[in-house]
């Protein structure tokens, strides 16, 4: 790390979700001196560029802090001399999320950002563009921590740790963050109480056991979150309550996104709903980024709108400003991330991704041994973890057979002839951003 102060560069850096970034360096200043943060994306991607760097520029100007905000459509102006890149681009933009969603539910299964078809989707088009920026990594910035926000991030986090030529590599999600504060919450006392042993993989993660001051409340934990009243979720999922037999009898906790595997059937309906109406998730969300990118315009905003808590990610920045100021400062403090397994999880090949609980030294963050999960959990788990292993292999291979088996085997795709319908209708409309493919695709089309 250089003594003049932290260098970080932002891939994606025209994402609404920057100011909170920009709104979480200013808030750590004090601790960690960001004196560069370089905002890069694509040529598609510049208005919404300036417009967020500058409002990032009068955030930083009003706070008065010495943070250079850089613009750059260049990723190898700005990588050089990093100390931490932060991925969080989209390739596709939301007209790639719509039909993601929107496909799937045309043949009546659930169409979903990481989940389902439309996360293996979202993984063979970002998995290449996120290879190379480790590959430019590992020739400009060979020191520097790569962190990854981009979904779906159990999946790409897989590919980087296995194909990746940078290994510097670190997944993060605001699930952990999101469930620890609103237990917190429910429980009425402040989050830094609260420690939940959380382990599994992103957006199948668990909380295996919950204290608060060393005390286990898992138990009471687990009636409130059977409460109807006293909901669990995430913006973009809807909220839906749990048995509460089968969550006294799971005896662990559930996160948001488990709603999709145990609630297959009430998901589906109301995504279905959705989808009739034009409301898809990613329709929601185009037209709030419309909204949040009109305010941003404002030349008299100079702070983060509370309107942004609207997306579901939110705390996302929080919990990576966070994470950056502890791998900084040697904090010695716990991340929950998704990491190489190293034997972490039993039964989960080494060198796959896990998301667990991990203690954050300046060397790097050293996971937190978990043993065995439960048996009732392991299953899930371990079939997520193949679907996410062949999904990554298919990214980087374009191998048709790799992309209709990992549809297949997934949970969420019920048949074998549904999945290659699926498959090949969304191949063809993603073929843009699917290089890979391309040969299959040329056959496919005649
Ligand atoms: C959740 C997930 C994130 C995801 C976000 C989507 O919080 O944990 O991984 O990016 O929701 O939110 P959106 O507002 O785009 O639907």
């Amino acid at each position: 790390m250089r003594k003049e102060g932290v260098k970080i560069v932002t891939i994606g850096g025209g994402s609404s979700y920057t100011p909170e970034l920009v709104e979480g360096f200013i808030k750590r200043y004090a601790e960690l001196p960001v004196r560069e943060l370089w905002l890069t994306d694509i040529p598609e991607g510049k208005e919404k560029l300036e417009i967020v760097g500058n409002l990032a520029r009068r955030m930083v100007k009003k706070a008065g802090v010495p943070m250079e905000i850089h613009l750059t459509l260049e990723r190898k102006e700005a990588l050089p001399g990093a100390d931490f890149v932060t991925t969080q681009m989209r390739v596709g933009r939301l007209e790639a999320r719509i039909k993601d969603e929107r496909i799937p539910l045309s043949h009546g299964i659930i169409g979903q950002e990481t989940n389902g078809a439309g996360g293996l989707f979202k993984g063979l088009r970002t998995i290449p563009v996120l290879l190379a920026i480790a590959e430019e990594m590992q020739q400009l910035c060979p020191d520097a921590w790569l962190i990854n926000f981009t979904n779906p991030a159990g999946m790409v986090t897989e590919a980087l740790l296995r194909y990746g030529k940078h290994l510097k590599v670190l997944g993060i999600c605001n699930v952990p963050i999101t469930t620890r504060m609103t237990i917190a919450s429910m429980l009425g006392v402040e989050a830094d109480r609260l420690h939940i042993d959380f382990a599994g993989l992103n957006h199948l993660v668990y909380g295996l056991r919950v204290t608060v001051d060393g005390e286990e409340v898992t138990g009471q934990v687990l009636e409130l979150l059977a409460d109807p009243e006293k909901q669990l979720s995430m913006r973009n999922i809807a909220p839906m309550p749990w048995e509460p037999t089968f969550l006294k009898a799971l005896g662990v906790i559930p996160c948001p996104y488990h709603r999709y595997y145990y609630k297959t059937e009430q998901i589906l309906a109301e995504e279905l709903k959705q989808f009739a109406a034009g409301t898809t998730r990613a329709e929601v969300v185009k037209k709030l980024e419309d909204d949040l990118f009109a305010l941003y315009q404002d030349e008299q905003l100079e702070t983060k709108p509370d309107i942004l808590a609207k997306r579901g990610g939110a705390y996302y920045s929080d919990a990576a400003c966070s994470l950056i100021s502890s791998l900084y400062n040697d904090k010695h403090d716990i991340h929950t991330l998704n990491i190489r397994n190293n034997g972490t999880i039993e039964g989960i090949p080494d060198e796959s991704a896990v998301e667990v609980n991990c203690i954050v030294t300046k060397e790097g963050p050293k996971p937190i041994p978990v043993g065995a999960l439960p048996e009732a959990v392991n299953g899930l788990v371990q079939q997520i973890k193949s679907f996410e292993r062949v999904a990554a292999e298919a990214a980087v291979t374009g191998s048709y057979d790799k992309a209709l088996l990992a549809m297949t085997i997934n949970p969420l795709v019920p048949s074998d002839s549904i999945a290659k319908t699926v498959l090949d209708e969304m191949l063809a409309a993603h073929q843009e951003f699917l290089p890979q493919f391309g040969k299959h695709l040329q056959e496919m089309m005649g």
